[in-house]
C-alpha cells in the first residue's frame, strides 16, 4: 500500500492567504526550514494505478499538479483520472470544497457518513458532481467497507471508520446553541483505519478533540498513525494574535500538554506517528524551531506535502 500525503496544513493552508504572522511571513520569503504547505489530504493506493483521496482541499488543483500519480497517464484515454474514490473524514470546508473542482462529469465515487453526505446533499452547488456520475455512498459506522469505484469494481483499499469527539463544521454551528456545537461523538468527524493487500494498517485523523480510553485501544499495535497536528499548544491562535479561539474550541486538541496528544499517546505502540493538519500558527512547521526538535524527540514526525509512505 502507498500513501502520499497530498495535504499537510489545517485550513488555510500555509502561508494563509492573509496572514502575516510570522511563519506564514517567513515562509512567504522562503526561509529555510518553512515548507509551504497545502490544505489537508491524503492519497492511498493499493495496486500503485488507482488511487483514493482521503479528503478533497480547496488545493485539490495544485495538488494534482504537483503528484504525476493522481494526473491522467499519458496513454490514457481522452478523459481519465487514477482518482477512484474520495472518502470524507468530516464536511469542514478545508475537507470538502475540493469536490468542486472534481466536476467535468468523471465518475467517482464519494464515501461519507450520514452527517457529511447530509451536508453535500443540503448544498446543491454539490450537483456540479452529478449523483449519477459520481455516486454518494454512505459510510457505515461500524465493520470494514471495500472502497470500490464509480461502477462498484473494488479498488483494494479497505477503510473502518469510527466516530472521534469532534465538533460540526464551523459554517454549521448554531450560533444560538454555543453548548451543542462542542464534544460532537456522532460521526460529525471521523477516523479512519486504512488497509490493503499487505494487512498492515495506517489510521488516519485530521481532526479529533481528544484521546479517550477507546481511542487509544483502537490505534494499539497500528503500523501507522496520522494524527491531528493542529496547534501545538492550545491557545497558540490567541497568543499569536490571530484569533479567540482555542484549538479545543475548534474541535482539535494540542500537541502538547497533560491533554494533549504526545503525552495521550506516550504509551501507546504505534510503529511511525505522524503529524497532519498543521495550522499556520503551529511552532513545528519551523524544522530549525526548539519545538520542532522536541516533537521529533517525543518520537513523532511532521508530514509534508509530498511525503511518501509505504505499508
Ligand atoms: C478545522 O479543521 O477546524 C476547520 O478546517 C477550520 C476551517 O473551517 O478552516
Ligand atoms: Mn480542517
Amino acid at each position: 500500500m502507498r500513501l502520499k500525503i497530498i495535504g499537510s496544513a489545517a485550513g488555510g493552508g500555509f502561508p494563509q492567504w492573509n496572514c502575516n504572522y510570522r511563519l506564514s511571513s517567513a515562509a512567504r520569503t522562503g526561509s529555510s526550514g518553512l515548507r509551504p504547505r497545502t490544505q489537508s489530504s491524503l492519497a492511498v493506493s493499493s495496486d500503485g494505478v488507482g488511487w483514493i483521496l482521503f479528503n478533497a482541499s480547496p488545493d485539490i488543483r495544485q495538488q494534482i499538479a504537483q503528484t504525476p500519480e493522481l494526473q491522467p497517464p499519458p496513454d490514457g484515454p481522452v478523459r481519465c483520472t487514477p482518482i477512484r474514490a474520495v472518502v470524507l473524514t468530516n464536511a469542514d470546508v478545508d475537507h470538502i470544497a475540493g469536490l468542486l473542482s472534481l466536476r467535468e462529469r468523471q465518475p467517482f465515487a464519494l464515501y461519507a457518513t450520514k452527517e457529511a453526505l447530509a451536508t453535500v446533499e443540503a448544498n446543491s452547488i454539490f450537483n456540479v458532481l452529478d449523483p449519477a456520475i459520481v455516486p454518494r455512498r454512505r459510510l457505515p459506522l461500524a465493520g470494514a467497507t471495500a472502497i470500490c469505484d464509480a461502477q462498484g469494481r473494488e479498488t483494494g483499499v479497505m477503510v473502518e471508520n469510527f466516530p472521534v469527539p469532534g465538533k460540526v463544521a464551523l459554517y454549521l454551528e448554531d450560533k444560538s446553541r454555543p453548548e451543542a456545537n462542542f464534544g460532537s461523538d456522532r460521526g460529525d468527524t471521523i477516523g479512519v483505519r486504512i488497509s490493503g493487500a499487505t494487512g498492515k494498517s495506517v489510521f488516519y485523523i485530521p481532526g479529533c478533540a481528544r484521546i479517550d480510553a477507546l481511542l487509544r485501544a483502537r490505534v494499539e499495535g497500528a503500523d501507522c498513525l496520522l494524527f491531528d497536528g493542529t496547534v501545538y499548544t492550545d491557545d497558540e491562535m490567541i497568543a499569536a494574535g490571530v484569533g479567540e479561539k482555542t484549538g479545543a474550541r475548534m474541535g482539535h486538541l494540542a500537541m502538547t500538554g497533560d491533554a494533549g496528544s504526545i503525552a495521550g499517546l506516550a504509551n501507546a505502540n504505534i510503529a511511525r506517528r505522524v503529524f497532519v493538519h498543521i495550522n499556520n500558527t503551529n511552532p513545528v512547521l519551523d524544522e530549525n524551531s526548539a519545538e520542532h526538535a522536541e516533537v521529533r524527540a517525543a518520537g513523532w514526525e511532521v508530514a509534508h506535502d509530498g511525503m511518501e509512505l509505504e505499508l
